[in-house]
């Protein structure tokens, strides 16, 4: 129960790493806020965490819009009485859009970052303040390897807000320290969730994975292990901090 007597807010619960950090921090004991603009996934993430005997709410949310951001940490904190991690995990790629500069338009360039950086900006806007009433908690951000190196397959728009929350990490850590919220990111490498799905089939996979130096891509659990050591209180003095889980690949 290393989450115990907790309450988190998850962005993007419905699917992919967001339904199995909701799954994995609800065993741990914490009470969940699972947002998602995917209604019936959401609901579905709070109903497995029901029957295996935890806590949460769903509450609709697409943290592009900052008035759903609000409410669902209104609802959340209504519900639950206090809130203790922010972890702003929804995400998108849409590579058919987001491309290199030369091929973008403005229009899915403002998209992807109204996503990918937007909704972590209206998340910690809006639950900072909560978790200060409550005297401190943990925010967890989600980056991605694709920020830290340059790849020649570009999506600019989603590298560039990805980069962006790097900063943002960095931002809050120094700002709220004091506050005793701390504030971390974690950079994914290629994981097997649906965000992928429609962009690998078996072959790519394999072939990805032969340039892991660990020979296989990640699984939701992964990143997710490093996110519940943030949420928890065994990472009490990591703040500003940056980890980078790929199996190695990005230091080849
Ligand atoms: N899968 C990877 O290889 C990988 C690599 C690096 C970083 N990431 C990042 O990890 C995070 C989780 O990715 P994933 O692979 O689990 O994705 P996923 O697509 O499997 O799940 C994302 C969830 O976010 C929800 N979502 C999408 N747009 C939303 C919005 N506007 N408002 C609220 N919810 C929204 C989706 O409905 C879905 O339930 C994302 O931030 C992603 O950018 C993923």
């Amino acid at each position: 129960m290393r989450l115990e007597n907790k309450v988190a807010v998850i962005t993007g619960a419905g699917m992919g790493m967001g339904r199995e950090a909701s799954l994995v921090f609800a065993a741990e004991g914490a009470r969940i806020i699972a947002c998602d603009i995917n209604e019936a996934a959401m609901n579905e993430t709070v109903s497995l965490i029901e029957k295996a005997g935890g806590e949460a709410i769903s509450v609709l949310c697409d943290v592009s819009k900052e008035k759903d951001v609000k409410n669902a940490l209104a609802l959340g904190v209504e519900k639950f009485g206090k809130l203790d991690i922010l972890y702003a995990n929804a995400g998108s790629l849409q590579k058919k859009i987001d491309r290199s500069v030369i091929d973008t338009t403005e229009e899915s360039w403002d998209l992807i970052q109204a996503i990918n950086l937007k909704g972590a900006f209206f998340l910690t806007k809006h639950g900072i303040p909560v978790l200060r009433e409550n005297g401190g908690g943990s925010i967890i951000l989600i980056g991605s390897i694709s920020a830290l190196a340059g790849f020649e397959l570009a999506q600019d728009s989603y590298t560039c807000a990805k980069g962006a929350l790097i900063a943002l990490n960095k931002s809050l850590a120094v700002q709220f320290g004091p506050d005793n919220i701390r504030s971390n990111i974690i950079h994914p490498g290629m994981i097997d969730t649906p965000l992928q799905a429609p962009y690998l089939n078996n072959d790519d996979k394999q072939s990805i994975a032969g340039c892991i130096p660990i020979r296989r891509i990640g699984v939701a659990r992964d990143i997710v292990n490093a996110a519940l050591f943030f949420a928890s209180d065994e990472s009490s003095f990591c703040n500003g901090s940056e980890l980078v889980v790929d199996g190695g690949f990005y230091v080849t």
